[in-house]
């Protein structure tokens, strides 16, 4: 048996993460198992396994405290507190993918990074038979319903810059598991594929992607893999309306930048980057 590691404070459930914690869990992190892959170069050297958590992201920045190597990984079989983009709850029942990576990338660059890292979720999900593309920034959809989403959150912690990447991916999730609201725009493995795929074989593809992809981040300029993130970006070419703060345009989504911005131009012909805020495309 794993010995129980400390957990993150219990935090008030979100009101639309239907995820069911057995009381022996509710209270703490239950670690079962610790993996260690040495033929990986930097991500998924060592993956931590946990039973259920609040939320990976969470338990990951928990872990900066003590000096972790990078590529750590954080895994669980559920989150009683998921997290997702604009302060949403990411709904986490069991038999979803919910990990986190623990960074520590020469430049401050969380968001860069959380782009790049759909390319190995679409590509995790294409492999398994769901031919996903990449709505920007980084939702993972198929026949226009999300499968998977990245948080990426830039944390200093001792005066080292780190980046937590967390990935949830709807794998082994029946979708009434899923609050209502989010059914109608969401999908999962289990009903696109008519195999079963257990989470430690996908996650395993999906870590030798996620290892190849930051070994290529670490050694190549950052242009060609924004190059190669447009290229996967179903996003672009299409027409869209976006919103930042109280300002809202429509215009054609053109290009990526250097920066990871979504560069729009509108219908003046006026160029505009793009980071966070809704966005909608048309039809
Ligand atoms: C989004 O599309 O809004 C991002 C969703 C990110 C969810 C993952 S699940 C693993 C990690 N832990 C969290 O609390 N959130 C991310």
């Amino acid at each position: 048996m794993w010995p129980r590691l400390p957990g993150p404070p219990p935090r008030r459930r979100p009101p639309d993460a239907h995820v069911e914690i057995s009381p022996r869990s509710s209270d703490s992190s239950l670690k079962i198992g610790e993996v260690h892959e040495a033929n990986r170069k930097a991500v998924g050297r060592t993956i931590l396994h946990f039973d259920a958590v609040e939320s990976t992201n969470e338990t990951a920045k928990e872990l900066l405290e003590s000096d972790v190597e990078e590529g750590l990984v954080v895994w669980a079989d559920r989150q009683a507190a998921g997290r997702g983009r604009h302060g949403r709850a990411w709904a986490s029942p069991l038999g979803g993918l919910y990990a986190s990576f623990i960074l520590r990338p020469r430049e401050a660059h969380a968001w860069v990074l959380g782009l790049l890292f759909g390319m190995p979720v679409v590509k995790a999900l294409r492999h398994f038979g769901v031919f996903a593309g990449l709505k920007y920034p980084n939702d993972a959809m198929y026949q226009d319903r999300k499968i998977a989403g990245i948080l990426s959150e830039g944390v200093y912690r001792h005066d080292v810059y780190h980046v937590v990447v967390g990935i949830g991916v709807n794998t082994n999730v029946d979708l009434e598991k899923l609050p209502a609201e989010v059914q109608p725009k969401a999908t999962t493995l289990k009903r696109e594929v008519n195999l079963f795929v257990a989470n430690e074989e996908f996650l395993d593809y999906l870590l030798n992607q996620v290892d190849d992809l930051y070994s290529r981040y670490r050694n190549t300029r950052i242009e060609f893999l924004v190059k190669d993130y447009r290229g996967q970006c179903t996003t672009i070419g299409k027409r869209v309306s976006v919103t930042m703060g109280k300002e809202k345009l429509t215009g054609k989504a053109y290009d990526i930048g250097t920066n990871g911005a979504l560069v729009i131009i509108d219908d003046q012909g006026a160029k505009h980057d793009f980071f966070e805020g809704t966005l909608e495309i048309l039809k």
